[in-house]
């Protein structure tokens, strides 16, 4: 398949936003940007085009697909009801990084929700996004626009390397703000619970909602016979080529077990000006005070560790508070929970 490159500079490119609105309308699959991670699109009522999006990222089929929308008045085709939390939720959050999931209604498929009787719905903030919805006049359903298994891409190059000839289209539409994919909050449950962080953090839930939990899986492996809320958490994810592992202690005694237990083919992944000491080649994940900084650096920073073609990765532990629990969340994952204290 040829994969068609639509350059999207602004949401008033109405040339370019129709081009991709006409082939999702038809069908077909297209790469969109959003302020978290791009998305893989299709119109989340067409059966075959929702399949299509499992087939072209090898995507387990048990694992459901989140529906954007770009006004809350399209959610109430997805949902049986609309409670008043996610009333709140959306008024709040939205448009922005939270997904939200309730009861599905009957129009959405099997397909989308893997076969779960709830469907997940997010509002991307990114106007391109949004446009393109509009255009569309159907809801889209989207994963990150990534095979499965890689880390989600956060500009146009990430998606082009995994995408190209697998997919209708690919928006090229700059970087993704956020660069880490939305909070996932699940309202079907008897007290809202996180299942993935992001760019909403659990405080600012929590200043809206109240009382949240979070999963239990968000930071602890997942173990093989233990079926997860969000069944996406139960899949080693954003997982670069090397092993990853995560030294969590000082930066001094980072460096005194990294000199002991490196070779040729080691690398490291660590905070600005920290790289310049350690003698090996290496990947900065941002300033070691600014976890949103390290929330837009973390998945380019994975794929440029495969491109240092180092086997062992030894990576700096960031701070848990706020986005950084999203920040660890993804990171531990991409190191399978091998975590060494130092
Ligand atoms: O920021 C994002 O959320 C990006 C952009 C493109 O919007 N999308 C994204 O989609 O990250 P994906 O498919 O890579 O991740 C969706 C996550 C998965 O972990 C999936 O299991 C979970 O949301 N999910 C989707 N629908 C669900 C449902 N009905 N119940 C529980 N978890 C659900
Ligand atoms: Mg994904």
């Amino acid at each position: 398949m040829i994969t068609e490159i639509i350059k999207i500079k602004t949401a008033e490119d109405t040339a370019g936003i129709k081009t991709a609105a006409e082939i999702l309308k038809n069908g077909g699959l297209v790469a969109i940007p959003t302020e978290t991670v791009y998305g893989l699109a299709a119109n989340a009522f067409d059966e075959n085009a929702v399949k299509n999006i499992f087939i072209a990222k090898g995507r387990p089929q048990d694992n459901p697909l989140i529906v954007h929308i770009s006004s809350v008045e399209e959610i109430y085709d997805l949902v049986e009801e609309v409670p008043e939390k996610a009333m709140k939720l959306f008024e709040k959050f939205s448009p922005g990084p939270l997904t939200v999931i309730l009861k599905k209604s009957e129009k959405i498929s099997d397909t989308v929700s893997a076969g779960l009787d709830t469907v997940a719905v997010r509002m991307p903030a990114n106007k391109i996004a949004s446009a393109i919805i509009k255009e569309a006049g159907v809801p889209l359903a989207a994963p990150s626009a990534n095979l499965s298994g890689s880390p989600s891409p956060t500009c146009f190059k990430y998606v082009f390397d995994d995408m190209n000839t697998r997919i209708d289209a690919i928006v090229d539409g700059g970087e993704s703000e956020v660069g880490l994919e939305s909070t996932v909050i699940t309202l079907a449950k008897d007290v809202p619970t996180v299942l993935r962080p992001g760019g909403i953090t659990v405080e600012q839930l929590r200043e809206v909602l109240g009382e949240v939990e979070i999963d239990s899986g968000i930071l602890k492996n997942i173990e093989a016979d233990f079926t997860p809320a969000s069944p996406g958490m139960k899949y080693k994810h954003y997982a670069p080529k090397a092993d990853v592992i995560i030294l969590r202690g000082s930066f001094e005694s980072f460096k005194e077990y990294v000199s002991k237990n490196s070779d040729e083919h080691t690398a490291v992944l660590c905070f600005d000006n920290e790289g310049e000491e350690m003698n090996l080649p290496f990947v900065t994940m941002g300033d070691k005070n600014s976890p949103d900084e390290q929330g837009q650096r973390l998945f380019t920073a994975l794929r440029q560790i495969d491109e240092t073609g180092a086997k062992t990765v030894y990576a700096r532990c960031p701070s848990q508070t706020g986005i950084g629990l999203a920040v660890c969340n993804r990171l531990f994952r991409a190191a399978a929970f091998r975590i060494i204290e130092i």
